[in-house]
């Protein structure tokens, strides 16, 4: 099997290079390193990309940038694919404010770029796009909330397992990053839809994991590691710190996208993320990592909260579930976290 991943030296697309590696295909990732140049040194991948270097037997980088349509053609017309999974993105609501030509350019056009790049050259390849549920903008607050002493939770029992699909995308506030993401989502559907191809969407809550280069803008889990272990400055953004996400290792996403490759069905899309068990709060994630690395997060708390930010977010699995029966999570948060602590520490004991 020969295997394009986009984003191949992110935290997603590093698990599906080490994932399809594993299973004997050919891999080849685009990753021109985009993160360092929108969030600076904590952003460079460059660490991971090394690493998948060390660790992979039949993997490639390209170092195109994806909204070079050029560049991805040439790419498809040296080399052919049975799968493609894209996840190169600028995934931040800041940076797209500061910097929203790049942010479009990059989350809609690259998208649209690869897409039709398949579709000229090898419409029968699956494609998975990575997604989020930014697209439901801050549809999400409008449900009822009930405050618990660390966390808001949803009201009412049709709320429990969290939002599915059905949640509206439009006519609320997304963020620029929330808009172009949306973009790449309807469009990559159109491709499934309207084309026939092989084209999932996945809709990701919060999507982490020990190879993630978390920095303050992007990366929540990771980056409050780090800030813990490491004694820096936290800053929470309101909502009391109850703000709730639900957290899903790489791992359990690589293995629903690997499920839709299986089984693919045109144009359907996903909420994948950690579900109820693996929600947790900000304020219980101070609590649980002050029990992992016996040092309390130094936190301040604004506030303000962030524009169009979820107060409670946790997905709901039950599309992906009744469609991929034998998919569930197999990273719980504790595991998730034990190991990010552990990971983090080994970073700084190695200076
Ligand atoms: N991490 C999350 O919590 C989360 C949540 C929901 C959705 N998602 C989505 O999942 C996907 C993967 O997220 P991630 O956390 O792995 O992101 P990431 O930032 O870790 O990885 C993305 C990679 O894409 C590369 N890239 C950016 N622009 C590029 C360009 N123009 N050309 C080539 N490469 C480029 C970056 O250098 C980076 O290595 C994204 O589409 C993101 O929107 C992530």
């Amino acid at each position: 099997m020969d295997v394009l991943v986009t984003g191949s030296s992110g935290l997603i697309g590093s698990e599906a290079v080490l994932f399809y590696d594993g299973r004997g295909a050919r891999v080849w990732g685009v990753d021109n390193n985009m993160r360092a140049d929108f969030f600076g040194p904590g952003g460079d991948t460059t660490w991971n990309l090394q690493w998948l270097k060390e660790n992979t037997s039949r993997f490639e980088h390209v170092a195109i940038d994806i909204r070079d349509r050029g560049a991805v053609m040439n790419l498809f017309e040296r080399q052919r694919f049975d799968l493609v999974v894209h996840c190169a993105a600028q995934p931040s609501h800041d940076l797209a404010a500061k910097r929203p030509f790049d942010d479009f350019e990059v989350n809609a056009l690259g998208t649209l770029n690869l897409l039709e790049a398949t579709r000229q050259h090898c419409p029968g390849a699956v494609f998975a796009h990575m997604s989020t549920n930014k697209v439901y903008g801050d549809a999400p607050n409008e449900r009822e909330l009930v405050e618990l002493p660390t966390r808001y939770d949803y009201a009412k029992p049709e709320d429990h397992n969290g939002i599915d699909e059905t949640c509206r995308i439009d006519r609320c506030l997304h963020s620029l990053f929330g808009a172009s993401k949306t973009a790449g989502d309807i469009v990559a559907q159109e491709y499934g839809r309207y084309f026939g191809m092989k084209v999932g969407v996945f809709r990701g809550g919060c999507l982490t994991g020990c190879r993630h280069s978390g920095v303050e803008l992007h990366g929540f889990l990771s980056y409050i590691v780090k800030a813990c272990v490491r004694g820096m400055d936290y800053t929470i953004f309101g909502y009391k710190g109850k703000q709730v996400r639900d957290q899903i290792d790489s791992q359990d996403v690589l293995a629903a996208i690997d499920a839709f490759r299986t089984d693919p069905k045109p144009g359907e899309v996903y909420n994948i993320g950690g579900g109820r068990e693996n929600s947790i709060s900000i304020l219980e994630t101070v609590e649980r990592l002050a029990d992992l690395t016996g040092k309390r997060l130094q936190y301040t708390y604004r506030d303000e909260s962030r524009r169009g930010d979820h107060i409670c977010y946790i997905s709901d699995l039950s599309k992906l579930r009744s469609h991929f029966p034998a998919w569930r999570i197999t990273r719980s948060l504790d595991v998730i976290l034990e190991e990010m602590v552990k990971a983090e520490q080994g970073r700084v004991a190695a200076g």
